[in-house]
């Protein structure tokens, strides 16, 4: 039976959880694959956990000539960049689990794993677990994708299931998702949409061919959904869920991650707590839903360790980009919305509101006037599908109107 040898770096969560589940499940996953896996080197020099095979020297994995497959599980880019690069140098095949460094940075890594003549694989960078990258570079050769859309953060749809099935506001929310350890204690990276919006350039290349540069995605995170959009979304039949887009449409891409109101009718909706899914549309198979868990040892560590067999069995990487579209910019992008103002409780308000949309051809779908507050009363309007330019345009005359107090809040509407 073939053997590999494996080098860890970064002994965290993950990379400690890959060394166990190898030490656990070795047996069947030589059975199935015909590939014995043997960790034989782990490199982390901050880590306070112990093992008998770790070094604090990351070049004692790079460097060894036993070694064939590098397991990267250190995270961010400095200094896992260079030692992916490194270890590709030396001839072995990478896997990593880290978004962020192959979202910016995945036409360096694949031109030299290429150049090397190894693979890089990164599976556990979307969707944790769950199988998305391999299924969409492999299985689905015969489809024109059009479209993806991915609950690809588990923090950010464990805040939200709370705030909708709870009635807890954001920061309640928040408390609660880093008790259970679903939040970091700085929780930038997934609340302000980075997590979300580095998958989405890699659920972009795989889909379409084509590499995005970061800065050409426009993202949003989920700090601004109160309890009261939650409520109303509910009231119209939606849930708010933070969505990677990915399309592609007449020679162009879109590609933007923002919450979103998504019926709930729709697959995605039902997405709940911590999980994530991306729901896939190719012209021949139709709709696709992979659903599970988008982070946590085990999930991840099981996504790498198929992505080692990948590379010991000889599968070529993902190709570089193969397409050139162009990146759409969002405010040329289509959409309905969901909009939340405060406004006086008194004749003619609505009339006036409804006159500015109607002049600057942005069409009214539906209206839901609240019981007011004292004098001001929330007003929600959902729009037909318009261009976000011309949205946005009629909202700026809408916010100078006298009659307006305040818009509290625009998201979108879809799926
Ligand atoms: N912070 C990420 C999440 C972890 O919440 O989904 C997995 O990338």
């Amino acid at each position: 039976m073939k053997k590999v040898n494996i080098g860890v770096l970064g002994y965290g969560n993950i990379g400690s959880a890959v060394a166990a589940l190898i030490n656990r499940n070795g047996k069947t996953i030589a059975e199935k694959s015909g590939i014995e896996l043997k960790v034989v080197k782990i490199a982390d020099p901050k880590t306070s956990r112990k093992h008998p095979l770790l070094t604090k020297k990351s070049e004692e994995v790079i460097n060894d000539p036993s070694i064939e497959v590098v397991v990267e599980a250190i995270g961010g880019t400095k200094p896992a960049l260079q030692y992916i690069l490194q270890a590709l140098k030396n001839g072995k095949h990478v896997v990593t689990s880290n978004k962020e460094v192959v979202a910016l940075h995945a036409d360096q890594i694949l031109k030299t794993a290429s150049e090397n003549n190894v693979s890089v694989f990164f599976e556990a960078a979307v969707g944790g677990g769950i199988p998305i990258l391999q299924p969409l570079r492999e299985s689905l050769y015969a489809n024109n994708i059009y479209q993806v859309y991915g609950i690809v953060n588990g923090t950010t749809n464990y805040i939200l299931s709370s705030m909708t099935n709870d009635k807890m506001s954001f920061s309640e929310a928040l408390l609660r998702a880093k008790e259970k350890g679903y939040a970091e204690a700085n929780p930038k990276n997934d609340v302000e949409g980075y997590d979300a919006a580095y998958k989405a350039v890699i659920l972009t290349l795989m889909a379409f061919g084509v590499l995005v540069d970061f800065s050409e995605v426009y993202f949003e995170g989920i700090t601004k959904i109160t309890k009261e959009d939650i409520s109303y979304a509910g009231e119209i039949g939606y849930v708010i869920k933070l969505l990677a887009v990915a399309k592609q449409k007449d020679g162009e891409v879109e590609v933007h991650v923002h919450p979103v109101m998504v019926s709930k009718d729709h697959p995605l909706a039902s997405v709940g707590g911590p999980m994530n899914a991306i729901y896939v549309v190719g012209d021949a198979v139709g709709e696709l839903m992979f659903y599970g868990q988008g982070a946590g040892g085990d999930p991840t560590a099981s996504a790498i360790i198929n992505d080692i067999i990948a590379a010991a069995h000889g599968t070529p990487s993902q190709r570089r980009a193969h397409s050139k579209m162009r990146v759409k910019d969002i405010s040329k992008t289509k959409s309905r919305y969901y909009v939340r103002m405060t406004v006086p409780d008194k004749p003619g308000v609505l009339a006036q509101i409804s006159k500015v949309f109607g002049e600057e051809g942005v069409s009214i779908q539906t209206v839901l006037q609240k019981e007011s507050h004292g004098k001001s009363a929330p007003l929600v309007i959902i729009f037909h599908e318009v261009v976000e330019e011309n949205f946005n345009r009629a909202l700026s005359k809408i916010k100078k109107l006298a009659v307006v107090e305040k818009v509290d809040n625009v998201i979108r509407v879809g799926l």
